[in-house]
């Protein structure tokens, strides 16, 4: 039983590893014993992130990417390799959404500018694909590896407002089945692509549609978020750490394909 979730050596590669939640799985992959290399836009957050970790024994590798940028996601495969030889893990954890690609009541669905639309596809679905093809052609030439995407509860069914990043999102469960399937066909039956489908975790990105900046309460679709999580709360990014080192690990072995909600029961909840 205790090997069972040993990820021990094993390289794990973040993109979004700057960010609230990827950071904090960097930080759990790091102390279960994992080399990290934290892969973001945001370098010197990056950084700060690596040299807390190296500062506590553990082994982390900071490395400046743009997910929308090939020839960027090679340079960083180059080091990450230079660095630690290979890559076990690939957590594809880039992804976002923005303002003024929301319907709200300064902006129609009809108002929404394509640039906008584009953005937010491009981020949480194009990066996510690019960096598949980046480090998931290294485990197709090792025979084997694990990627974790990141979906959302809005992939399952639509959020209200957030039109593109739902899209996206729906993009990415998408994807996660279809390259799952590609690489046992093409490839090796010893490589798995698993999502983890976040349900509601106040953060940066969400805080604006969620919490009243004059009141500091809930917004009403902050409140109707609490309404349909029978748990009752939003969660807490450190909630998402043992489904990451479990799909990380052999303790999900035969798990492919899958898209886990990690949610407090909303995606459960009919509303009645
Ligand atoms: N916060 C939530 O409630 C929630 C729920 C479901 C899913 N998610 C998803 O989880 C993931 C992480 O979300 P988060 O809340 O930690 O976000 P975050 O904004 O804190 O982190 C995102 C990170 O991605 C980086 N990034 C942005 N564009 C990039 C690019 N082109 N190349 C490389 N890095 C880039 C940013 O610098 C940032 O560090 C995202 O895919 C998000 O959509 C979040």
């Amino acid at each position: 039983m205790k090997d069972l979730f040993d990820i021990r050596d094993q390289v794990a590669v973040l993109t979004g590893a700057a960010g609230i939640l990827c950071s904090e799985m960097a930080e759990a992959l790091a102390e279960a014993g994992a080399k990290v290399a934290l892969l973001d836009l945001n370098e010197q957050k990056a950084q700060e992130i690596a040299e807390r970790i190296n500062g506590r024994g553990g082994t982390a590798l900071a490395v400046p990417v743009d997910v929308l940028d090939k020839s960027s996601l090679e340079e960083a495969r180059d080091r990450v390799i230079s660095e630690f030889q290979q890559v076990d893990i690939l957590i594809n954890g880039a992804g976002g959404n923005k303002k003024e690609a929301t319907a709200d009541d300064e902006r129609s669905f009809f108002d929404i500018p394509p640039e906008a639309i584009q953005w937010v596809f491009n981020l949480n679905f194009i990066g996510t694909v690019l960096a598949t093809q980046v480090f998931g052609k290294l485990m197709a030439d090792q025979g084997s590896g694990v990627v974790i995407n990141i979906s959302s509860m809005a992939a399952l069914t639509p959020l209200t407002r957030t039109v593109s990043y739902s899209a996206a999102k729906a993009a990415v469960s998408n994807f996660t089945q279809w390259m799952a399937v590609h690489f046992n066909h093409e490839y090796s039956p010893n490589i798995r692509v698993n999502a983890i489908a976040p349900g509601f975790f106040l953060t940066e990105q969400n805080t604006f549609l969620l919490i009243d900046e004059a009141t500091g309460g809930h917004t009403p679709r902050g409140k109707s978020i609490i309404d349909n999580t029978p748990m009752k709360r939003y969660g807490t990014p450190d909630e998402l750490i043992g489904a990451v080192i479990w799909l990380a690990s052999d303790g999900a072995k035969f798990v492919n394909g899958a898209v886990i909600p990690i949610d407090g029961g909303f995606s459960a909840f009919s509303g009645v």
